[in-house]
């Protein structure tokens, strides 16, 4: 049995990582949020002690360690922009770390922290849980088995609608999610990297508080994207269903049908890295390159190559109104 500790206990995310750990039968013996709404880890791990305190949870970690009880692995489900540090305090914690998406903001952070992985002797592993989807997985396998010099006609669209909470907390604030794009793109951007090859060609069309859009050319595929957290967006015919959100990923004019098999996939991920097949940290370079240099494009506006949506009228920011 592995031991771990958990940084950003309170969150959204941190409950699938709570689970995680509960389904491969590991335990979960500290966790740190300087934000107390914690109740959730009863339902998992009551005899887990938790700290709203950074220093009082490092200096845990370390008794621990010297009572050689130490922690074998640090979950890091805080905010992007904190990440780099998380990941760096695991490994001086003598502990492998498992970081949530995107494992940092920007390409050289990756630089560093290979560095700094090496130097510890320990690893660094990212939850790219849509590598682990079952569709994802048998396109890659199309992909791989159709003809070698094909490049496919993409569209993505993945429209989710967020309130205007959003804009208050820190996934609204560039400078520590890194944007749409970043906070919400970086899955499909790792997805369409993995089965599809080396970048050539990055474009944005629009980019804004509560959307982005342009083309992706990569060694396989063209690829229109449009991302987006406004719900004025998503599709009338999507709406009426009282959906709020709408993904879709054409090839070839062709619907890939991934609506189903998003649960659990966290504790695939912690299956895999348990198994020592996990996703280390170099594999998620160019993604993060994708999503840093979207954010420091200029957009072209409807010019090119443009996803469809591209075309819908901007909305103002909610508190600039
Ligand atoms: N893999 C996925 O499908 C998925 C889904 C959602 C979020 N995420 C990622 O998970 C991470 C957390 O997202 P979330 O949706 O749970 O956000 P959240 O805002 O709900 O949770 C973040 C938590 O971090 C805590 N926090 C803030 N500052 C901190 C600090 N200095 N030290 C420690 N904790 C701190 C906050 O109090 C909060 O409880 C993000 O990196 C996000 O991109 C991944």
């Amino acid at each position: 049995m592995k031991s771990f500790a958990l940084i950003g206990a309170s969150g959204f995310v941190a409950s699938r990582h709570m689970r995680a750990i509960y389904d491969t039968e590991n335990e979960l013996v500290a966790a740190y949020d300087p934000n107390d709404s914690v109740g959730i880890i009863d339902s998992f791990f009551p005899k887990a002690d938790f700290f709203v305190e950074f220093e009082r949870f490092d200096r845990h970690l370390d008794k621990l360690r010297r009572e050689e009880t130490k922690v074998n692995f640090l979950s890091v489900c805080s905010p992007n922009y904190l990440h780099d540090s998380h990941i760096r305090f695991g490994l001086r914690s003598q502990a492998d770390v498992i970081c949530e998406k995107p494992i940092v903001l920007n390409p050289w952070n990756i630089d560093a922290l290979l560095d700094i992985e090496r130097e510890s002797g320990k690893s660094i592993f990212s939850i790219l849980q849509l590598r682990l989807h079952p569709a994802i997985i048998s396109l890659k396998n199309k992909i791989e088995n159709g003809p070698k010099g094909k490049v496919y006609d993409v569209d993505l669209s993945y429209l989710t609608s967020r309130g205007n909470w959003y804009y208050t907390s820190w996934k609204g604030d560039v400078n520590k999610s890194g944007g749409i794009a970043t906070n919400i793109g970086v899955h499909f951007f790792d997805m369409l990297s993995w089965i599809f090859g080396d970048l050539k060609r990055n474009d944005v069309h629009v980019l804004a508080h509560d959307r982005a859009a342009g083309y992706l050319e990569f060694q396989q595929a063209r690829v229109r994207w449009f991302l987006s957290v406004n719900n004025s967006a998503i599709p009338e015919e999507i709406k009426k269903t009282g959906a709020r959100t709408f993904r879709s990923i054409t090839i070839e004019g062709e619907e890939l049908e991934f609506s189903n098999g998003f649960n659990d996939l966290h504790t695939e991920s912690y299956k895999k890295i348990l198994e020592g097949n996990g996703f280390g940290i170099a594999e998620t370079k160019q993604s993060i390159e994708i999503v840093h240099d979207i954010r420091h494009k200029s957009p072209l506006g409807l010019k090119g190559e443009y996803h469809p949506f591209a075309k819908l009228p901007l909305t103002p920011h909610p508190f600039n109104k």
